[in-house]
């Protein structure tokens, strides 16, 4: 992987770099619209492309239980799976097994839970994790995580954290072994909750790795902690992270939340909102989200913002057609995700020009006074 530092903004920790993997170029800062199914839901590879989107991420957990291994080594990856010619980010699986299975349970050697499919108690382990992750192939690979509610106190959030750098460390020496690592990037996951000396902890312990990773992720955010907390985290955190790896927020997807990221110093995030909150009826826009259920839309004939290069706005489909289709017609809820991943990719490409011209705090202001200006 190539990481290249292009500019810095003078007065946040915001930077513009770029990031070339296998697969090509992304520019970053960047949002990653999640394709969990391998498939953006509603969207083929081919118009994800087409709306310039260069990095996607896929799941690993549900790509193990469906399509399964088998098939997408058959198939020489995700990427060929999928159609998918541009880069690819794979989460490890364990942030999936704890928040979709009740039955998870946690031990040293890896997560135990039983399949959803036949019940058969099944393990994943850090190793594991790395071996179905070099089968799809991904640009960007996880660690496994132990991961914990993360507004949880107690000593569980340490040892979480404790054991995710024990992970880390199977899953680096598993990953180099394999020969693996010349092509595919395996990404740290920083831990330890809400707790700034249990952060830092983490940090130091997976600073030392540096040699041995492509970059770094805050993890364990974003599940319903209050904004400053969950900012101070983060600013913690990315002052901390090497300045020449990338730093990527897991679960970060509102546009104010990228934003304030990217100030303290984040290259990525990722979240499925835009493209669920799409299939709702709600459309993302500078002036805030706009839910097109609403009765005031039902004469609007303008499309959702005539400024969106968005082949949705593009094509002249209005406000009033999509209100009509909405709830009857699934190319509603195409429609608006292919205008929300633009939206998201302008807000994020809207950050890196102005980090580029050294207006970014400019940039905050405005987009912050009309995004709560509120559409509605
Ligand atoms: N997605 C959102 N948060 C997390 C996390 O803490 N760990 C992993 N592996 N995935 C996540
Ligand atoms: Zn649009």
């Amino acid at each position: 992987m190539q990481f290249e530092i292009l500019a810095k903004c003078k007065t946040t920790r915001a930077r513009v770099s770029r990031m070339t993997l296998a697969h090509g170029p992304t520019m970053l800062p960047t949002f990653m619209p999640v394709a969990t199914q391998a498939a953006i839901k509603g969207l083929t590879a081919q118009q994800m492309d087409s709306l310039g989107i260069t990095l996607i991420l896929n799941n690993t957990y549900h790509l193990n239980l469906r399509p399964g291994i088998k098939v997408l080594q058959e198939a020489g990856g995700a990427h060929k799976f999928q159609g998918w010619k541009k880069n690819l980010l794979t989460d490890s699986g364990g942030f999936q097994l704890v928040s979709l299975s009740k039955f998870t349970k946690i031990t040293e050697e890896g997560a135990l839970f039983a399949s959803p499919f036949t019940g058969e108690p099944t393990m994943l382990t850090p190793e594991e994790s790395i071996s179905i992750q070099h089968s799809i192939g991904a640009d960007i690979i996880m660690q496994l995580d132990d991961v914990v509610p993360s507004l949880l106190t107690g000593p569980r959030v340490s040892e979480a954290m404790e054991r995710s750098v024990r992970w880390l460390d199977r899953c680096i020496a598993y990953h180099q072994k394999s020969g693996q690592d010349k092509t595919q990037n395996l990404f740290a996951i920083v831990q330890g909750g809400l707790d700034l000396t249990l952060r830092g902890r983490c940090l130091e312990e997976m600073v030392k790795r540096k040699d041995d990773v492509g970059g770094f992720a805050v993890g364990g955010l974003s599940g319903g902690e209050a904004k400053d907390t969950f900012w101070r985290v983060v600013e913690y955190c990315a002052e901390r992270l090497p300045d020449d790896k990338p730093r990527y927020c897991m679960g970060v997807g509102f546009a104010e939340d990228l934003l304030v990221c990217v100030a303290l110093g984040i290259d990525m995030a990722d979240c499925v909102f835009p493209t669920r909150t799409a299939r709702f009826g709600v459309a993302l826009t500078f002036d805030g989200p706009l839910n097109i259920r609403l009765a005031k839309h039902h004469k609007d004939l303008n499309p959702i913002d005539p400024d969106c290069p968005c082949p949705t706005c593009k094509s002249g489909m209005s406000k009033a057609l999509l209100h009509h289709l909405v709830t009857e017609e699934t190319v509603a809820a195409h429609a608006v995700t292919q205008h929300n991943i633009v939206f998201q990719a302008r807000v994020m490409s809207g950050a890196r020009d102005a980090i580029l011209n050294d207006t970014f705090p400019e940039y905050l202001h405005t987009f912050f006074a009309r995004y709560f200006k509120g559409a509605g």
